[in-house]
């Protein structure tokens, strides 16, 4: 059995061939894809505490074992972002990892609330992710963009958001999600913003199951309308879930690494994604936070393919179904299945 500790596979053939597949991101965090020595390089440029401590302090941020702390590490990397320039810069290397990794198509998480609230021009640094990623787009990944909030700064930020994921509807922003502590604040603050996506053609995303348990995806589901669930790894304590995920296709965006790292699958347990797999629930596999978790899309389909056995071909066959979840149109969805083998 596959436990957590295990983060790379035994088997040089199948990983050169995992590498070779057209892949699909639909879950990786902009801010979260920060790594270490991105991280040294902002925290020297800006002379900040990190900078100046004696000891490594990047290294020990880094090597969070708790959730809370998780988030911490997450914020810290957000206050290190500075300008619109940072943010671009952070693009880049993203779309370049994603390239790398012959990804066709990603839709990247971005919380332009934080800029708000640590002082940036939120809508100067919109702009300028957008069109990089546009830029990009021409040779690279095709992406879409889905504008991230925090549940635990509330509902006025989640309009602000959604303001903000209208107004740049037309560039490359497909849906909304909520992420941040689950446990803080009740799905149903939150209900009014997601009919508001809904009604303006925004897909919908929660952090759902994560911490908290199989009713806060059920909540995510009823009161948000999510299209999908990030993690949703609580799910299978509740049979009526599992069936209305699997009678739905409502698919879980599923982050292996994130999930022992975050310390919600205790790392001496096995993945849930096995009995997920079993039940039949739809999931797609993705990063979650690649700098944070010192991951990629890459080693999240190496670490899958340990735990259930997979062969090339489940990945390619993976693929496609995650085409189906993407937040596109048939006829995008048409032009990417050629791409995919
Ligand atoms: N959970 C909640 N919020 C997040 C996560 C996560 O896994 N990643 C980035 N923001
Ligand atoms: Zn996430």
């Amino acid at each position: 059995m596959a436990h957590g500790n295990h983060s790379t596979i035994h088997n040089p053939q199948l990983a050169i061939e995992l590498r070779e597949i057209p892949k699909i991101e639909l879950h990786v965090h902009l801010e979260g894809s920060l790594t270490e020595s991105q991280l040294r390089y902002l925290a020297k440029k800006y002379r900040t505490p990190l900078w100046e401590s004696q000891t490594d302090a990047v290294a020990e941020l880094y090597n969070f074992q708790t959730f809370p702390d998780f988030l911490n590490a997450y914020k810290v990397c957000c206050q290190h972002l500075r300008t619109p320039e940072d943010y671009v810069q952070l693009t880049g290397s993203l779309l370049q990892q994603l390239a790398d990794q012959h990804c066709v198509y990603a839709e990247i998480l971005f919380t332009p609330s934080i800029c708000s609230r640590f002082g940036l021009p939120a809508e100067e640094v919109i702009e300028a992710v957008l069109q990089r990623s546009i830029e990009a787009s021409r040779s690279g990944p095709h992406i879409r963009w889905v504008f991230d909030t925090v549940r635990q700064w509330g509902p006025d930020l989640c309009w602000q958001t959604l303001e903000w994921a209208i107004r740049y509807q037309e560039k490359g922003v497909a849906g909304i999600c909520i992420g941040g502590d689950e446990a803080s604040e009740p799905a149903r603050r939150f209900r009014e913003v997601f009919e508001s996506a809904e009604k303006a053609g925004l897909h919908r995303v929660a952090h759902a199951g994560e911490i908290c348990d199989a009713r806060s995806v059920w909540l995510a589901i009823e009161e948000l309308r999510a299209e999908r669930i990030a993690h949703g790894i609580r799910a299978l304590q509740d049979p009526l879930l599992v069936d209305y995920l699997v009678g739905h296709r409502l698919p879980l965006d599923v982050c292996i690494t994130s999930n022992f790292k975050t310390g919600v699958v205790e790392r001496d347990q096995p993945h849930p994604i096995e009995n997920m797999a079993r039940s039949g629930i739809p999931f797609t596999l993705n990063s979650d936070d690649p700098g944070l978790f010192q991951t990629s899309l890459l080693q999240e389909w190496e670490r899958a393919a340990e735990i259930l056995h997979w062969l090339p071909e489940q990945f390619v066959t993976l693929t496609r179904q995650t085409l189906q979840y993407a937040f596109l149109t048939s006829e995008e969805r048409r032009q990417f299945q050629n791409l995919i083998r």
